[in-house]
């Protein structure tokens, strides 16, 4: 019997032992996976996201442009909204958003909720405005109903519909790429030359701004910090928040997480393989190309970053009433 407890109490520390990770102490953390604090809420705002009727043309959903199937982006070099517009600027993913220190290239959005309004009342995106957008949840019962269930008998609003695809915004993270496998100690988890991509990374300098859980997202940086880059010469970047000058071509971080899966890269889209983009990088940000062996080493880790993507049965969505204002194209 006293042996029997004492192997119990053996195995139990095994596995103790087993369930504690150790994070390699690194610039970089590993992402974890989504716990979400009310999962109606998620599950709605992810209808939400799928939602085309929050559009003028009732075509075009948070996820034409930001396709989860594709990374959270549209592979795009600029978006196509309303009435075939051609947006002005690249659509970052919205996978590991919720890591951004504020949102959009320029960081005029403080946050999710706070950015979640701007595309469907954009003429450019979805061209609607909330009152039409609330409108239209508002003569579908069903949708009615869920938004009860959550905010309490209120009326739809569109500061509910924000906060709902913000929450499942909160949960669109890509844990348990190969990198955080390595990060979290297993030494097989990325081959050599992978491991020497991100030496080189580190060494370079690309962590100065690439780092943190979404390795970039937490500051703004000048593009060009060195070298000019001449190709746009139009957009401001943060400037056009802060209306300071030293902030002319400044930029948030993108995050390099799944980056394998978000060309064409910059935000100006004109970037398509990822040996171009690093090319750039080191020309613009510190003033001379990296050998090309060393480009095809961090090239190499960077794929290592492709995590988990989001996995669910596509949502379906309640349908339309006699009342609901008809989609129109115009
Ligand atoms: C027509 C295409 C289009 C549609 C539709 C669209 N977006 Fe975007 N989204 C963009 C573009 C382009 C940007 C970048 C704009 C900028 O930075 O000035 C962006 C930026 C974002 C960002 C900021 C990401 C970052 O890293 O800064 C988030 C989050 C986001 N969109 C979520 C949404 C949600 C939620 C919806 C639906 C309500 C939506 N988008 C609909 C094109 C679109
Ligand atoms: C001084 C800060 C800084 C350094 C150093 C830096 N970057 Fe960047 N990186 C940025 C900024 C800012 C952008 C966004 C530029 C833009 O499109 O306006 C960016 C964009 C990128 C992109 C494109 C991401 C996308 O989604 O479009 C890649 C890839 C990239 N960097 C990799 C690297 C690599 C590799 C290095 C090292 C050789 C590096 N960066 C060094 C600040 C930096």
């Amino acid at each position: 019997m006293k042996t029997t407890v004492s192997l119990v109490l053996a195995l139990l520390a095994v596995a103790g032992a087993r369930a504690e990770v150790v994070v390699r102490p690194e610039p970089i953390q590993p992402i974890e996976a989504a716990k979400p604090a009310d999962p109606r809420k998620v599950e709605l705002g992810k209808k939400l996201f799928f939602e085309t009727r929050l559009s003028k043309s009732g075509f075009l959903s948070c996820n034409s442009c930001h396709n989860l199937s594709a990374g959270g982006t549209d592979n795009l070099p600029s978006s196509i909204g309303h009435k075939w517009n051609l947006g002005p600027i690249n659509a970052p993913t919205v996978l590991n958003a919720r890591f951004n220190l504020a949102q959009f290239w320029d960081g005029r959005a403080k946050d999710l909720t706070d950015q979640a309004g701007g595309p469907i009342a954009n003429p450019g995106e979805m061209g609607s405005n909330h009152e039409l957008a609330v409108e239209v949840l508002t003569t579908i019962p069903q949708y009615v109903t869920w938004f009860e269930e959550i905010y309490g008998k209120n009326p739809v609003s569109i500061e509910q519909v924000k906060d709902s695809i913000a929450a499942f915004e909160e949960t669109l993270v890509t844990p348990d790429s190969r990198f955080d496998r390595w990060l979290k100690g297993d030494d097989a988890a990325i081959t050599e030359a992978e491991r020497k991509g991100y030496q080189v990374f580190k060494e370079t300098g690309c962590i100065a701004c690439h780092n943190g859980p979404a390795v970039g997202g937490n500051s703004f940086q000048k593009f060009g910090l060195v070298k000019a880059y001449e190709k746009d010469t139009t957009t401001v970047g943060r400037m056009g928040v802060t209306k300071n000058e030293a902030d002319r071509f400044v930029f948030k971080v993108p995050t390099l997480r799944n980056i394998e899966l978000t060309y064409p890269y910059f935000h100006d889209g004109s970037v398509w393989t990822l040996e171009e983009a690093v090319t750039v990088m080191s020309v613009h940000q510190f003033g001379k190309p990296i050998k090309p062996e060393d480009t095809a080493l961090i090239v190499a880790f960077l794929k290592t970053l492709t995590g988990k993507q989001p996995d669910f049965p596509i949502p379906t969505l309640p349908p339309s009433t006699a009342t609901t204002p008809r989609p129109s194209a115009l």
